[in-house]
C-alpha cells in the first residue's frame, strides 16, 4: 500500500475549460483516483484555479473589471464545469487564498538565501505611452526562435519556448500598438543551471515515466538550461519579498505549482487538522503524481522540482508527470472566440457525462495527439447502449418479469458459465495493471472485452428459452449473467462512475464508496433487484450527429 498525492494542473481562472483540457489533464487523474480509492489505497486528489499572471490582467482590464472579481467569476464557472463531469477533487483550491502568498514567498526566501535566485539588471520593454514595464503577454512580437508571428511575450505558442519578454522580435505594445522602449531593469533570476546535474539524475532515475514526458525533460537540460527572471513588474500576484523589490510580484509560473501544496494545506484546514498536509507533502512514502498535458512539460519536471530540491524542508519530488499529449475538435483546436467548439450546456441536455467521459477516455491523448470526433461520439455513446446497457437491461427485466425481482439462485455451473466468469480474475489483474500505469484506452478495452463475452454467453445460452424448457438452468444463466454485469461495473467504474453505481444499485450489491477492485464474490442468490428501471444509454441516431456536425460548421468563423 501506497499513499498517492495526485494533482492535476491548476487551469487559469481566465475563460471556461473545454475538453481538450478534460481529456488531457483532468480525467486521467480522476480515472487514476477513483481506481485506487478501489484499491483501497490512500489518495487525495488535489486541484485549484491558477489565478495570476499576465493574461488574467489583460483580460480583465479588457472586460473593465477588477482583478480579484474576474477570477471570482471563472473559478466558479470551472469548478461547476468539474463538478457537471464528475471530476471527483479531495479539494479544489485557488492561487488567491491566504496560505499561498506566505508560502510562496518562503520559497522565493529560501532560494533567495542559498544564492540560487538573484538579482541581475535586464534590459525590458517599456511602453511610453501606457507608462509601464510590458511583462509577458503585453508585449508582442516575433518568436525569436522559430520566427512566428504574434507571438506572447512570455511562451511561444507555436514552438513552446519559453521567453524572456525583451527578447522577442519586432515588438508592439499589446495594449495601443505603440512600439516600446528599452530600459533597463532589475528582475530575480532563478539559477537553473546550478540544478541541472541533480536535476538529470534524478530524471534518469525515472524507469516508469512515459518517454515523451522524460525525453522532452532531458533534452532541455541537454540543450543547456539557463537563468529565468522569475519576476515581473505588475501589480497583480505574489509581492516579491525583499524592500528592494518594491513593484514586483513573482511570475505566475513560479507561485502556480506553489499552488499543489497551499491548496493541500487549505483542504487540511477546512478539516480540521492543519498540520495534516505535512503527512503528504513531507511523507517520504508519497508518491506524488502530476496530471499535465505536454505544454507543462518544462515546469513540472525541470522548474518546478527544481525549486522543490532548493527548499530546506523536506518536499517530496513527484514520482510521475503523465503529461498527455492535446485534444482537439474535429481538426482543429477547440476555440470559443473561433466559434470552433461545444456549448456544454447544449451537450448535457442531450448526452450523458459518462458517454463523454467513456468516448475521451477511449480515444485519450496518451501517446499520441487524439481529437473529439462527433462521429467517434455516437459510435462510443452507442457501443456502451449496445453492449453494457443492452446487457444490463435484458437480464434484469427478465429477472423482475419471471423471478420476482429477484435474482434466481444458481445450480451447478457448466463449463460454458466458467468460461465466463473464470477469465474476471485475469481480467481484474490485467485492466488493474493498466490502470496502474496510465494506460486507460488498455483498462478499457479490456474490461469492454468482459461485457462482450457476457453479451455473447446471454445470446448463447437464451435463457428466454430456457424459462420453457428448462427453468433451474435458466435460473443458473441469470446468476452467472448478473455476477458478470456486477464484475464489468466495478472494472469500468473509474470511467464511469455514475453508470457503474446505477449498475450495482439495480443489482441490489450493497456499498461503501468506491466498489473494491476485484471479482465480486458474495452469493448473489435471492438477492432483490434496485428499483431503478431506467435505460442506462440511449442509441444516438445518424441524423443528429450529422445536425451537430453542421452546427458546428456554421458557428465556425476562423480568425
Ligand atoms: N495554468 C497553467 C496552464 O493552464 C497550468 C499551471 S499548473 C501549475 O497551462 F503547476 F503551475 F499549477
Ligand atoms: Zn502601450
Amino acid at each position: 500500500m501506497s499513499k498517492y498525492l495526485i494533482t492535476s494542473a491548476l487551469p487559469y481562472a481566465n475563460g471556461p475549460i473545454h475538453f481538450g483540457h478534460i481529456a488531457g489533464a483532468y480525467l486521467p487523474a480522476d480515472v487514476f483516483s477513483r481506481f485506487l480509492r478501489q484499491k483501497r489505497e490512500e489518495v487525495i486528489y488535489i486541484c485549484g484555479t491558477d489565478e495570476h499572471g499576465v493574461a488574467i490582467t489583460i483580460n480583465a482590464e479588457k472586460a473593465g473589471v477588477p482583478y480579484k472579481e474576474y477570477v471570482d467569476g471563472h473559478h466558479k464557472t470551472i469548478k461547476a464545469f468539474f463538478d457537471k463531469l464528475n471530476i471527483r477533487f479531495d479539494h479544489f483550491s485557488r492561487t488567491t487564498i491566504a496560505e499561498h502568498y506566505p508560502l510562496s514567498q518562503e520559497f522565493f526566501t529560501e532560494l533567495y538565501g542559498k544564492g540560487l535566485i538573484k538579482p541581475a539588471a535586464e534590459q525590458q520593454f517599456y511602453c511610453p505611452k501606457c507608462e509601464r514595464f510590458l511583462a509577458d503577454r503585453y508585449v508582442t512580437g516575433s518568436c525569436p526562435k522559430c520566427g512566428a508571428p504574434d507571438v506572447r511575450g512570455d511562451e511561444c505558442t507555436k514552438c513552446g519556448e519559453w521567453l524572456e519578454p525583451s527578447k522577442v522580435v519586432g515588438p508592439t505594445c499589446k495594449v495601443c500598438g505603440t512600439k516600446p522602449e528599452i530600459r533597463e531593469v532589475t528582475q530575480y533570476f532563478l539559477d537553473l543551471p546550478a540544478f541541472g546535474p541533480k536535476l538529470k539524475a534524478w530524471l534518469e532515475s525515472k524507469t516508469d515515466w512515459k518517454p515523451n514526458v522524460k525525453n522532452k525533460a532531458l533534452s532541455l537540460i541537454n540543450e543547456g538550461l539557463v537563468k529565468r527572471a522569475i519576476t515581473r513588474e505588475l501589480t497583480w500576484g505574489v509581492p516579491v519579498p525583499l524592500p528592494e523589490a518594491r513593484g514586483k510580484v513573482l511570475y505566475v509560473w513560479f507561485d502556480a505549482p506553489i499552488g499543489y501544496i497551499s491548496a493541500t494545506m487549505e483542504w487540511a484546514r477546512l478539516k480540521g487538522e492543519p498540520e495534516a498536509w505535512k503527512d503528504w507533502w513531507f511523507g517520504k512514502d508519497v508518491k506524488l503524481v502530476h496530471f499535465i498535458g505536454k505544454d507543462n512539460i518544462i515546469f513540472h519536471t525541470i522548474i518546478w522540482p527544481a525549486m522543490l530540491m532548493g527548499q530546506s524542508k523536506p518536499y517530496i519530488l513527484p514520482d510521475n508527470v503523465p503529461g498527455n499529449e492535446f485534444y482537439n475538435l474535429e481538426n482543429r483546436k477547440f476555440s470559443k472566440s473561433e466559434g470552433w467548439y461545444i456549448d456544454t450546456d447544449d451537450f448535457f441536455s442531450k448526452y450523458s457525462v459518462d458517454a463523454l467521459r467513456y468516448a475521451i477516455a477511449s480515444n485519450g491523448p496518451e501517446t499520441a495527439d487524439s481529437q473529439f470526433l462527433w462521429e467517434d461520439f455516437a459510435a462510443r455513446n452507442n457501443e456502451l447502449a449496445d453492449t453494457l446497457g443492452n446487457l444490463v437491461n435484458r437480464c434484469f427485466s427478465f429477472i423482475k418479469k419471471n423471478f420476482d425481482g429477484k435474482v434466481p439462485a444458481q445450480g451447478e455451473l457448466k463449463p460454458e458459465d466458467k468460461a465466463l466468469l473464470d477469465p474476471f480474475q485475469p481480467a481484474f489483474d490485467e485492466v488493474g495493471r493498466s490502470y496502474y500505469s496510465y494506460k486507460v484506452r488498455q483498462a478499457l478495452s479490456g474490461a469492454m472485452a468482459q461485457a462482450i463475452a457476457a453479451n455473447k454467453y446471454v445470446n448463447d445460452t437464451a435463457p428466454w428459452k430456457l424459462r420453457k424448457t428448462d427453468i433451474d438452468r435458466c435460473a443458473t444463466v441469470l446468476n452467472v449473467a448478473a455476477r458478470a454485469i456486477v464484475n464489468c461495473a466495478i472494472l469500468l467504474y473509474p470511467v464511469i462512475p455514475d453508470t457503474a453505481l446505477k449498475i450495482l444499485a439495480k443489482a441490489g450489491v450493497p456499498r461503501e464508496g468506491a466498489p473494491e477492485f476485484k471479482p465480486y464474490t458474495a452469493s448473489l442468490d435471492n438477492v432483490a433487484l434496485g428499483p431503478d428501471d431506467t435505460l442506462l444509454f440511449a442509441k444516438i441516431p445518424d441524423d443528429q450527429i450529422k445536425a451537430e456536425i453542421e452546427k458546428l460548421k456554421a458557428s465556425s468563423n476562423p480568425a
